[in-house]
């Protein structure tokens, strides 16, 4: 795919990620359908909709081009030459419990060889009105204002956010981060959005983000916006496809960081 498409193919997710948006908004009061819930999770209707109109939007726009979300997968993601990836509301259980942090995220993916690359990456806040978007090789964006990875030197003064998975093995994986951490740095956040989290780190607010057995969807976009800030994104691989380790800062505190994780984890193994 060539890259001078990614402008208008920015444009189509744009318009679809302020679609969804602001069907949340609409919806932040209601009370909401549950459609699945367990121990550490919920599902709404309100995130298949809001796929559902993400989807039609970009198909409308671009075809040929399938969508590998969080509430179903086109089984033509996994040979595509390009693929959309989306996750229609990241942060639903805030969003179900009425806290207005919460946000759409959108990619988009191009093969190369046997993996895929985030060329166009859109995170949409639509309870502060917070657009973030990168193409790959430019600047990254906040409502069309170019953004920066804090300059904060170490980790002492720096604001950690942790994202705590749903499954048991993750949360017990991360508790021992934690207990590491939280003596290390200034303030641990524990927000409950992965791609506001990201984004968080390409302004600034943030300097790092680290969590295990993350999904793709909640990764892609802001993972490409950390990365056209200035930012070290390090999604590792796990043994289930589209789930991932990650380490994400500002990179100056990138050995500092990951050397506090491993810390941790070696407590955890104690
Ligand atoms: C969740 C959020 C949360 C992270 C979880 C994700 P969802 O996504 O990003 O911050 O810690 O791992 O699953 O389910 O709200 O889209």
């Amino acid at each position: 795919m060539k890259s001078s498409r990614f402008p208008s193919l920015q444009k189509s997710a744009v318009a679809a990620a302020r679609g969804a948006g602001g069907l949340m908004r609409l919806h932040l009061r209601r009370t909401k359908k549950v459609n699945e819930s367990c121990h550490h999770d919920i599902k709404l209707d309100l995130d298949v909709r809001c796929q559902r109109a993400i989807t039609r939007l970009l198909a409308r726009d671009f075809p040929g081009i399938p969508v590998l979300g969080e509430e179903g997968i086109d089984e033509r993601v996994r040979a595509a030459e390009a693929r959309w990836v989306v996750d229609p509301i990241d942060g639903t259980v805030n969003f179900a419990h009425g806290i207005p942090h919460a946000a759409v995220s959108i990619a988009l993916q191009v093969r190369e060889g046997d993996a895929y690359a985030t060329k166009v990456g859109v995170v949409y806040d639509p309870f502060m009105d917070e657009l973030w978007t990168a193409i790959v090789g430019r600047p990254a964006l906040l409502n069309g204002r170019r953004i920066h990875v804090s300059k904060r030197r170490n980790l002492g003064e720096s604001i950690v956010s942790l994202g705590f998975a749903k499954s048991t093995e993750s949360l017990d994986h991360m508790l021992p981060v934690f207990n590491e951490l939280v003596h290390r740095v200034r303030k641990i956040r524990l927000m409950g959005s992965a791609a506001l989290a990201l984004t968080y780190v390409a302004d600034g607010r943030f300097d790092g983000y680290v969590e295990s057995g993350i999904r793709l969807w909640d990764i892609a976009a802001g993972g490409l916006i950390v990365q056209c800030a200035g930012g070290v994104f390090e999604p590792g691989d796990t043994a289930e496809e589209f789930r991932h380790s990650l380490n994400c800062n500002n990179r100056i505190i990138d050995r500092e960081l990951k050397a506090a994780v491993v810390a941790g984890l070696a407590r955890g193994a104690r």
